[in-house]
């Protein structure tokens, strides 16, 4: 729990923040190369009990029967895929994922875990060609959605390699406090924008709003279950203040636009400027009991099937 001067100062930020949400010009978020991999991987298990309520809500309406294959789109470096392959060890699952260092530390997790029925795969998800349509029972995709571009091609593909009656469960942020923790470190290299900036449509918060997922849903022929826009909450530790890794954590949504400024010399010290930033920025964050910056955030989880017989 936060300290009534913890949780004041939660508020404060919130408030004085909002105005600085990530600036984001729609451009692509790439979760690739080996720091940024990695960065993500070492808190990535905090997302525990997220994948945990998908399986729960999969479970109440799948089909009768175990499933004969799943997809998980967007995997990251191994989850939700590890999670439903260890419940189901007989059945066949493929992580997936569009950046190749991901579905490298997949792949190495599932071989830690000693899932034999876990394939890996380098997939966009608006392009599954290699996958059959009509073959996969259900699809799985933890906060992956929210960043491909084209997101109506992502959802027809989707719709596509499902079996009639086949099930896709996929959460998406509603809210998440990382995003005003980066906000603040990029005003601290830019300054603080005189107004608010239009959000990233293909940034973390793009699907937050149920009625814009639910469109790109209902366009591809989904039908919605009884377990549809489930919501959820999250709450999770960078670590501490003085800790680089915290740092990093809390730079990953800002992280391409901080090297785009140092590498095109509008900002040769942006990351060293973000990095002397982030104990101020991130200090209202800190729980005084863990002594650690802890964020939390709002999920909503997609619960929906493709007819029986599709139109
Ligand atoms: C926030 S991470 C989520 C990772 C993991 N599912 C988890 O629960 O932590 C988002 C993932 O989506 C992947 N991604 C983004 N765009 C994608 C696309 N077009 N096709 C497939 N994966 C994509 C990223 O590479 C990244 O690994």
């Amino acid at each position: 729990m936060l300290s009534r001067t913890a949780a004041f100062g939660h508020a404060l930020r919130r408030a004085t923040l909002s105005s600085t949400a990530v600036s984001e010009s729609p451009t692509v978020i790439s979760f690739d190369g080996a720091e940024k991999a990695e960065t993500f991987a070492a808190f990535f298990d905090q997302g525990a009990p997220m994948w945990a309520s998908m399986l729960a809500q999969a479970n109440k309406v799948s089909p009768e029967g175990v499933p004969t294959k799943i997809l998980d789109l967007g995997c990251g470096p191994g989850e939700p895929a590890c999670h439903f392959a260890t419940y189901y060890n007989n059945v066949p699952v493929i992580a997936s994922d569009i950046a190749p260092t991901m579905v490298g530390l997949a792949e190495a997790r599932a071989k830690s875990k000693g899932l034999g029925n876990v394939e890996t795969m380098v997939l966009d998800m608006e392009d599954l060609s290699p996958i059959e349509s009509e073959s996969v029972d259900l699809v799985i995709a933890q906060m992956s959605y929210m960043f491909v571009p084209d997101k109506d091609k992502a959802m027809a593909e989707t719709f596509r390699v499902l079996k009639p009656g086949g099930v896709l469960v996929a959460n998406v942020w509603v809210s998440f406090e990382l995003i005003p923790i980066a906000g603040g470190l990029m005003s601290a290299v830019v300054g603080a924008p005189s107004a608010p900036p239009a959000p990233n449509p293909n940034g973390p918060l793009s699907l937050a709003d149920a009625n814009v997922f639910d469109d790109y849903l209902m366009n591809a022929g989904f039908e919605f279950t009884s377990e549809h826009n489930f919501e959820g909450t999250f709450v999770g530790e960078l670590g501490p203040l003085d800790d680089l890794q915290s740092f990093k954590m809390a730079a990953l949504p800002v992280w391409d636009a901080l090297t785009e400024l140092e590498e095109s010399g509008a900002h040769p010290d942006a990351w060293e400027k973000a990095k002397a930033a982030f104990p101020e920025v991130a200090a209202p964050y800190v729980n005084e009991e863990s002594g650690g910056v802890t964020v939390e955030g709002a999920y909503r989880l997609a619960v929906a099937q493709k007819p029986m017989k599709s139109v």
